[in-house]
């Protein structure tokens, strides 16, 4: 997909913002502070209609106003596209994506297929596996939005779980009932697990190859599901059995902590390059090469499995990478839409026209070759 045009009205710190972009290379500069972010923010939402930066919708609202607007005209399977947005200051939110409101977000995950890097990316390799979950989970509602629909309502039955642990701990609910929850619980969890399994098989076929070129080294990412007894197991029905008896085995020590403690909530994937533990061994350099790559691969398998090209975002993310690893970046996009923000205008190579746009205090003005 590429973004042929961004309009907003009342988002972040722009009162009225219109813009063309180019099929190609689009460099967002200007100081620190004056918009370049939010702009991609606004990119982004077409995506999920959720941004990445905040999880309460009412901060998309330019302060001192009552709603914000978005509107992003779009190339995407073959044809032209509208999605609109409009946020009141509560976070309360309309989707419309060409003029019919949106009701699931997977219907924006099918259309819109979007790919950001920025900075705190690299927190996925430093950090617990919150954000390991976060990302591998983002690569494959890209690939298969069922797979979201799946998640949230594992999601939604894990917090009801809580509450019913705490109630059970306090004396006010009966033990028994928990069974049922379990049942429900593993059942979700066996078709997730499976499709996390299978897609880290998938990342690594693509992503190894990658790595190596961007560092000559070994890279691989390791499926490390909470109840390792299901690790090993394909089938489905003997999958759910496993999770439901490890649940229930451990539903004493849940009872006595008011928590739940056990399932793929709590999966991890560990990233290992030349067979160690990025995370505790890994240097900054192979940290940074690594999400690179990771980047790399999942923007590589959404062409590979839906036939449409990513848009990607990068958030200051060239002036964290050497030449080499900058040059091979862009190399890598190809024919894609790339959108770039930095502070200072620098010459980025690029396959097609680079289109150059100043960002200065909540307003954002193309820069012609004639300016
Ligand atoms: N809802 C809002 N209303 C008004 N201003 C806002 C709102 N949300 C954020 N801002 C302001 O928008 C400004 C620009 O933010 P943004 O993150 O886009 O900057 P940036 O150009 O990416 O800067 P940097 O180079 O430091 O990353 C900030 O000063 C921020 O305070
Ligand atoms: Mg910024």
């Amino acid at each position: 997909m590429y973004i042929r045009s961004v309009k907003l009205r009342s988002f972040r710190n722009y009162a009225e913002c219109e813009l063309e972009l180019g099929p190609h290379t689009n460099v967002f500069y200007g100081g620190n502070a004056q918009g370049k972010t939010n702009l991609l923010e606004a990119m982004y939402l077409c995506s999920r209609a959720k941004s990445y930066r905040t999880s309460s919708a009412g901060d998309l609202v330019l302060h001192g106003e009552d709603y914000g607007e978005v509107e992003l005209r779009f190339f995407a399977a073959g044809r032209d596209q509208v999605f609109r947005m409009a946020v009141d200051k509560k976070g309360k939110k309309k989707i419309f994506l060409n003029d019919v409101p949106v009701g699931k977000v997977s219907r924006l995950l099918e259309t819109c297929k979007v790919i950001l890097f920025s900075p705190d990316d690299l927190l996925m390799v430093k950090k617990g596996p919150d954000l390991r979950r976060k990302f591998i989970d983002n690569s494959i509602s890209q690939l298969k939005p069922s797979y979201l629909s799946d998640l949230v309502s594992y999601c939604r039955l894990a917090e009801q779980k809580n509450k019913l642990l705490k109630l059970i701990k306090e004396g006010r609910y009966d033990e028994a009932t928990l069974s049922a929850w379990n049942y429900k619980l593993a059942e979700y969890a066996a078709k997730i697990t499976a499709v996390r399994r299978q897609f880290v098989d998938e990342i690594n076929q693509v992503n190894e190859r990658i790595h190596f070129s961007i560092s000559r080294q070994k890279m691989s990412v390791l499926y490390r599901p909470n109840i390792r007894e299901s690790m090993q197991i394909e089938e489905y029905s003997r999958q759910k059995q496993v999770i439901f008896d490890y649940l229930q085995a451990h539903a004493q020590q849940e009872m006595k902590l008011g928590l739940s403690l056990y399932g793929i909530h709590r999966d991890d994937f560990e990233l290992q390059i030349n067979d160690t533990d990025l995370r505790q061994f890994g240097s900054q350099g192979q940290q940074r090469s690594a999400v690179l790559s990771l980047k790399l691969a999942q923007c590589e398998l959404i062409e590979q499995k839906t036939g449409e090209r990513a848009l990607i975002l990068l958030d200051d993310i060239m002036s964290e990478l050497d030449q080499d690893r900058r040059a091979f970046l862009l190399s890598s996009f190809g024919e894609q839409q790339v959108v770039i923000t930095c502070t200072d205008r620098e010459v980025y190579p690029s396959n097609g026209d680079v289109h150059y746009y100043h960002v200065a205090g909540g307003t954002c003005r193309e820069i012609l070759e004639t300016d």
